[in-house]
């Protein structure tokens, strides 16, 4: 049985679980959230396996308070001033990536923007403390299915996909926080969530509007953030290697090459490949090589979502 009631003694082997790279389930004040150590690309890798998604959206990284949030992300005035209004609480802050944090390029799918919260559970912030790592989590469902509000709705979910559910009972708030993008000069709600757009507005003393509300910025449903794509050419399902290319390789079997390569994942593991992703693209991308070849990715679990990526960096973001 992996659920079991959030003590001090179960929030310690969860706070391990997360060191050693497993996966633990944890409650918000939101929704119970799937959490990963974040700096570590293979566990967060997992996070993607485990909820069955075909695509990569970022994730938001979990911290015990704004100083471990300002390790990970720069806070100009609007963001300060959220952060002070309304944290801890149900607000996540999509932030500059400060280039030095030791963030998984996974967790925000190659962007330079990272989404940060401060969740007021106590629980939650306990996990933080004792883990002692920035942690990754979406809601603790799988793809398709509606985010977690008890234990019982994840363990259902994600049974035998995690280390540990710690049980808090049903979450407080029950639907998820306010995702607010503080990367450019005016704020912009991605998500519309548990704070109300009224309150971010009296804060901020500014209008804040709904990010997809202009007939210039069409927003998709699901899609909401900005994606990343190389400026290099992609040539996917490469057998071959032409002149100027860098190769971007999968499995043992690689074709001759001049150029540099990088191989997501020598043994053909998927969740490797996941895990080296956006880190192999982004090298590449700058080496100033004409083109990527891309060897073919399987089609089965994680490479559903490695190839979505890679087919949506062959357009125009
Ligand atoms: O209440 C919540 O927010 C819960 C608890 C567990 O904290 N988490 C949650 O995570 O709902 P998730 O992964 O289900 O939703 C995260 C949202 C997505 O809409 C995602 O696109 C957006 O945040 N997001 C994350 N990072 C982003 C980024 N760098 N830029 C834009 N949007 C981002
Ligand atoms: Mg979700």
């Amino acid at each position: 049985m992996v659920r079991e009631a959030a003590t001090g003694q179960a929030i310690e082997r969860a706070a391990a679980a997360l060191r050693a790279g497993q996966l633990v389930a944890f409650p918000t004040e939101t929704v119970y959230g799937l959490g990963a150590d974040a700096t570590n690309p293979v566990a967060v890798a997992a996070v993607f396996a485990a909820k069955g998604r075909p695509r990569f959206n970022p994730l938001i990284v979990h911290v015990p308070d704004v100083a471990a949030a300002a390790e990970i992300a720069e806070f100009g005035e609007h963001a300060q001033q959220l952060a002070a209004a309304f944290w801890p609480g149900a607000l996540t802050l999509v932030l500059p990536r400060r280039p030095e944090s030791r963030i998984a390029e996974l967790v925000s799918a190659g962007l330079r923007s990272i989404a940060v919260r401060v969740p007021a559970h106590a629980v939650a912030v306990r996990l933080l403390r004792a883990t002692g790592l920035p942690i990754a989590a979406p809601s603790a469902n799988r793809s398709g299915h509606v985010s977690p509000t008890t234990a019982a709705h994840v363990e259902a979910d994600l049974n035998n996909r995690v280390a540990i559910i710690l049980d808090a009972g049903p979450t407080s708030l029950g639907l998820e926080s306010t995702v607010v993008d503080v990367t450019g000069a005016s704020p912009l709600v991605l998500r519309l969530g548990r704070v109300e757009r009224a309150a971010l507005v009296r804060v901020l003393g500014q209008p804040v509007p709904l990010s997809g509300g202009e007939p210039n910025r069409p927003a998709a449903p699901g899609m909401l953030a900005r994606h990343y794509a190389p400026r290099t050419p992609l040539r996917l399902g490469a057998r071959e290697v032409h002149r100027g290319e860098a190769l971007l390789a999968f499995g043992a079997a690689v074709p001759r090459h001049e150029g540099v390569m990088l191989n997501l994942s020598p043994s053909g593991d998927l969740l490797e490949a996941a895990a080296n992703l956006f880190a192999h693209l982004r090298h590449l991308d700058g080496l100033g090589a004409t083109g990527i070849a891309v060897m073919p990715i399987p089609e089965e679990g994680l490479g559903e979502a490695i190839n979505d990526r890679l087919l949506r960096a062959t357009r125009p973001a």
